[in-house]
């Protein structure tokens, strides 16, 4: 049906948006449970993806988000459509807005963004959190917290299921981060069990696609980004650490189920596939049809060896599983970095976080 096909405006050519709007008014026709929804972070990587489902079922979207590292470009495709706002709002400020659900994305989420201001990062993971449960509280909303696989640190299990407390080092450089969705989900917890507050927590693991951040720092976007431009794949080690990337469709197709499900207590939402990383090297260059060499460079310090979740409980409780083929999301991950290359000066963006403020480790695969 049209709900379930995928359209991805960030790759579609818009015409201005109307073919698009007129397409959504047509869904809203149709007799729904339409909802009114705050997606904070909504202009983001993930928060836009999410933002066109929900608009494309027919619900009601409010996009609240500080464009720290979102831009109003990901969304800008909705803006005017009677069912649409953006507002410019900073979660760490209190926000009073009427709806019946809270999708709580705000928060850096790659490396270089969150350890730029690892106080900022804080304060929107803990403040901005209870801002956010207050607000649930105060309208009877139901609240999903973004939460992320780093929750379970430097793991010492493979894979990780949700019965696992972790390992963390809670004054490390991740630290503000992993600590920040930790106390996060402390949070949740407290609101549901003290105020009756209806929460649910997903752990998402690596995610990629189109929106993705250039500077992200994780090998999908390095890989792609080198490629493209002809410059060499750097594989740190001998590229046999293995990743497993999930393509972003299926994780906006999860948050919204786990969303509407009965269970409140932690769900994985990951792709289990592992692919070495010399794996994603050949590939990625293989799609590109890149001139690119493979180098190696010597072994990053601490980095993890293996990653992936163990999604056995979203499988048997949601019914939910990825299901886009690695080649298919890489294919339109690299549609969309061409494109957002062929706007930078010179076709040229060498990937390069802002400067940190602290002193930088050695790259390693996130
Ligand atoms: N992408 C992944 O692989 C991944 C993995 C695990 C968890 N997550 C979580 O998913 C969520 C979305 O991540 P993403 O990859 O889309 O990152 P993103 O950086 O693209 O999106 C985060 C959004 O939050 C906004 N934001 C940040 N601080 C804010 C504040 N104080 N007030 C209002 N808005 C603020 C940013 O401007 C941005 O639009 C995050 O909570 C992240 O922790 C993502
Ligand atoms: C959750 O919903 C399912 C199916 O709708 C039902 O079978 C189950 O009992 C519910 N569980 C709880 C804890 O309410
Ligand atoms: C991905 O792109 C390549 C090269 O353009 C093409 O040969 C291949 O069929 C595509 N694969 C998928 C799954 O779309």
């Amino acid at each position: 049906s049209m709900n379930e096909a995928i359209i991805d405006f960030s790759i579609a050519a818009t015409h201005g948006g109307s073919i698009l709007l007129s397409e959504v008014n047509y869904l809203n026709s149709k007799p729904l449970d339409r909802k009114r929804i705050l997606i904070t972070g909504g202009a983001g990587f993930v928060g836009s993806h999410l933002t066109d489902k929900l608009m494309m079922d027919g619900h009601e979207v409010t996009v609240v988000d500080n464009f720290f590292t979102g831009r109003k470009r990901n969304v800008e495709h909705w803006i005017g459509h009677e069912n649409f706002e953006l507002i410019n709002h900073d979660v760490v400020e209190p926000l009073y807005i009427e709806v019946d659900q809270i999708y709580h994305l705000a928060s850096p989420a790659s490396p270089p963004n969150y350890m730029y201001n690892p106080i900022k990062t804080l304060k929107t993971n803990t403040i901005g959190t209870l801002n956010m449960l207050g607000l649930a509280k105060r309208v009877g909303a139901r609240l999903l917290l973004a939460s992320t696989s780093e929750v379970y640190g430097d793991p010492e299990v493979h894979p990780q299921n949700e019965e696992y407390w972790g390992h963390v080092n809670p004054i490390g450089p991740r630290a503000c981060y992993d600590e920040g969705k930790r106390v996060a989900e402390t949070m949740c917890y407290a609101y549901m069990k003290q105020e009756g507050v209806e929460v649910r927590v997903a752990r998402i693991f690596n995610t990629f696609g189109s929106r993705m951040h250039m500077n992200d720092g994780r090998v999908v976007s390095n890989f792609i980004l080198q490629a493209l431009q002809g410059e060499p794949l750097t594989v740190y080690g001998s590229g046999s650490q293995t990743r497993a990337f999930q393509y972003v469709s299926d994780l906006v197709n999860g948050l919204v189920l786990l969303m509407n499900s009965n269970i409140s207590s932690p769900v994985n939402l990951g792709n289990p596939e592992e692919h070495t990383i010399l794996e994603f090297a050949r590939l990625i260059k293989s799609l590109v049809v890149s001139q690119s060499q493979i180098q190696f460079l010597p072994e990053a310090q601490d980095d993890p060896q293996r990653r992936r979740p163990d999604i056995r409980k979203a499988k048997m409780m949601l019914g939910w599983e990825p299901v886009v083929p690695l080649e298919e999301g890489l294919n339109k991950t690299i549609q969309y970095f061409s494109r957002e290359l062929e706007h930078q000066a010179n076709n040229q963006y060498i990937p390069k976080p802002k400067a940190a403020r602290m002193k930088k480790g050695r790259p390693r695969h996130n």
